[in-house]
């Protein structure tokens, strides 16, 4: 029997480092504000005066009803339900769909709640694995190879986590599509969508879906990765499959109950903002990106990565003596800088995951810079 709640292993990772970090080029999220920044962005603060009592399980109704019009035209207020973060969102989806264990499609490496629970739960994985060689794109065969009557559940997280990639719009509208006739669920972590270089109200996901596939579609979303806010607890889960959103508010009930009251207002004010804010932090994202090419091709003969087309993240391979694990430990520990080992998401080799969302990332260079030239 499979041991239940298993350590995740980049939580350990950094855990076990027992040091303090003070540049950390592995950040999945954008630049945060500080409360006062947040707060300053509001005239009317009457929530203020709102008593701090426990919020609805579904969440706030007026949260939800921006997070529906940010999601698609296709959705209202009542296809969302917040949660305690994306994460918690996650565990309810996956206990709420792989009830029988059945059959998962998902890509690996990964956030590893994405593939990690579907295991535990005793489901049957079909990995795929993007490479660096090919830009770590893939195709719709990639996919449909291994769809059958048993699939419950399709994952997909675009841009992705760690590689940057990005899944393309024909094949996410060809495996929503399939899923009619197949019936399984197609989860779309969408956590970083809204940072990319076009204009932050564009969407990278294809928005028109037909009538008749909305019911299989979750989508997953979260205050922390494109819009900064970490600190902002509150993720959402937005679809149209009454029974299924039923379901994982049940199960949320053994969980958090209900968000944080006050998080649900920092996240409408950053919400009814969030144009202002993204357009800020993508700015970050595509500056740190020329910068990290520049520095690329100065050290080409240890470095290489593909450039993300969109989302805050990349993997770097780097050439040089000490294992990625070892190499980690001793950035960490010898120069407060974080730079996580893909091993922890899911991929063996050389490679790296980087956060383009900081805006000390120069600094964090060039102490990153400096530590490479030390460990030749
Ligand atoms: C792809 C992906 N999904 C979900 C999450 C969970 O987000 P949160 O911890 O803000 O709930 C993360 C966090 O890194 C992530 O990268």
């Amino acid at each position: 029997m499979n041991f239940p709640f298993k350590p995740f292993a980049h939580l350990q990772f950094t855990q076990a480092l027992n040091t303090t970090i003070q540049y950390n080029l592995s950040d999945s999220c954008a630049e945060s504000l500080s409360v006062q920044q947040l707060l300053d962005l509001e005239t009317d603060q009457s929530f203020l005066k709102q008593p701090l009592t426990y919020a609805s399980i579904q969440g706030d109704e007026r949260l939800r009803e921006e997070i529906a019009v940010a999601t698609s035209h296709q959705y209202q207020s009542m296809h969302v339900s917040l949660y305690s973060g994306v994460q918690e969102a996650i565990f309810c989806a996956l206990n709420a769909i792989l009830t029988d264990g059945g059959e998962v499609i998902a890509i690996k490496p990964c956030y590893p709640s994405l593939v990690e629970i579907c295991h535990q739960l005793g489901a049957k994985l079909h990995i795929i694995e993007p490479k660096f060689e090919q830009q770590w794109n893939l195709e719709l065969s990639d996919f449909t190879q291994f769809i059958n009557t048993k699939t419950r559940l399709i994952i997909l997280n675009s841009p992705h986590n760690p590689t940057g990639m990005v899944i393309d719009d024909s094949i996410q509208y060809a495996l929503i599509e399939a899923s009619v006739k197949n019936s399984y669920t197609v989860l779309l972590d969408e956590v970083s969508v809204w940072t990319h270089p076009q204009t932050p109200n564009a969407k990278l996901l294809p928005n028109n879906h037909k009538t008749d596939t909305l019911k299989n579609i979750l989508r997953l979303g979260v205050m922390s990765k494109s819009l900064g806010f970490p600190g902002i607890r509150i993720g959402w889960a937005v679809t149209q499959n009454a029974k299924l959103q039923a379901r994982m508010l049940e199960i949320k009930s053994y969980l958090s109950i209900c968000c944080s009251r006050t998080d649900e207002q920092f996240a409408r004010i950053a919400f009814k903002h969030r144009q202002k804010i993204l357009e800020h932090n993508n700015q970050i994202v595509e500056d740190n990106k020329k910068l990290f090419n520049s520095f690329v091709k100065k050290h080409q003969r240890v470095l290489a990565w593909h450039t993300p087309k969109a989302g805050l993240l990349s993997l770097l391979r780097i050439e040089q003596r000490l294992t990625p694990t070892k190499f980690s430990t001793e950035l960490a520990q010898k120069y407060q800088l974080l730079l996580l080992p893909s091993q922890l998401f899911g991929l063996d080799g050389p490679y790296y995951r980087l956060g383009l969302g900081k805006s000390n990332f120069v600094d964090a260079l060039n102490v990153f810079e400096k530590a490479m030239i030390l460990a030749k």
